[in-house]
């Protein structure tokens, strides 16, 4: 009896050592738009939100570049205890997420699970689009992975997929160019060019987290039939529903409601932007992911 409860009082101790914040990463500021709806439907837990700013933008890298600088982030996260980090950025989900699923993760000695943004907005379109015919605007890096078309494939073979790549966007959304003439001419450019693809779509993912940023500037030129769909909540559904399935990751997570952010670039910079992206004030930290 006695040794039992000296395991209990260990395994209590153990677990208390071992719990840390739920990790939310992107290259820069666009994850904010993923954590917000994070924040607002799970308010309970304790977060993380590491910004990779120093090397924004991922979307014209190369897969070994973005996989590298995805490793670096994600393990900068399980250092400071996370055993649950999400990929707020479409590109990384595209081109590190499974390596580091498949690869890294089965290296680690206790719990860790890294989850993406790509599966939980391509498991659900189908029931947004009647036509059956998507848009993606998306950074060069993610239309180039085919992750899109490919996961849509997966849940709806009935759906065709058709791609734009907007480079440009990302730079402004950084550059706080938001609503400026400059932001308009290529918001107007591409969403023409992604349309006359096809009259029939009557859906257009925003599958850049960055994107939402940009509503204002995306819904003056998007034509009032087409669904723009930004993917905040529903990365924040599925998470909710991911921690109800898994306890053994759940129990891992505290629960304060504490919200930490850091950036690999400078703090007093990312604490004057974010405080426009995530809709209130914050303090950052910066972060030296090369060490
Ligand atoms: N916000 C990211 C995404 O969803 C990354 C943009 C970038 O760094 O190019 O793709």
């Amino acid at each position: 009896m006695e040794n039992l409860q000296r395991k209990a009082i260990f395994a209590e101790r153990d677990l208390r050592y071992e719990m840390g914040p739920i990790g939310i990463f992107d290259s820069g500021y666009g994850g904010l738009t993923v954590f917000r709806e994070i924040v607002a439907r799970l308010p309970e837990y304790d977060y993380v939100y590491l910004g990779d700013n120093a090397r924004v933008p991922y979307g014209t890298r190369s897969f070994e570049t973005v996989y590298a600088y995805t490793k670096e982030c994600v393990e900068k996260l399980f250092a400071m205890n996370c055993h649950l980090v999400v990929l707020a950025c479409n590109t990384a989900s595209a081109k590190a997420l499974r390596t580091i699923q498949q690869h890294d993760l089965p290296l680690y000695a206790d719990l860790r699970k890294v989850l993406g943004v790509i599966r939980p907005t391509t498991e659900v379109i189908g029931d947004y689009t009647r036509t059956r015919q998507i848009g993606i605007l998306a950074t060069r890096g993610t239309v180039k992975s085919g992750s899109y078309p490919i996961e849509i494939q997966k849940f709806f073979p009935d759906i065709r997929v058709y791609q734009h790549a907007c480079p440009l966007w990302v730079p402004l959304v950084e550059n706080n160019e938001l609503d400026s003439a400059g932001a308009a001419y290529f918001v107007e450019k591409d969403i023409k060019q992604l349309l006359q693809q096809s009259p029939d779509i009557d859906t257009v993912i925003l599958a850049c987290t960055h994107y939402p940023l940009l509503l204002p500037l995306i819904k003056r030129f998007m034509p009032p039939h087409i669904r723009v769909l930004a993917q905040g909540q529903l990365v924040a559904n599925s998470l909710a529903d991911y921690l109800k399935r898994h306890g053994e990751i759940e129990r891992l997570c505290t629960k304060g409601g504490d919200v930490q952010f850091f950036t690999t670039d400078n703090a007093a910079d990312f604490e004057e932007k974010t405080t426009r992206f995530y809709g209130q004030p914050v303090k950052a930290s910066e972060l030296n992911v090369l060490i």
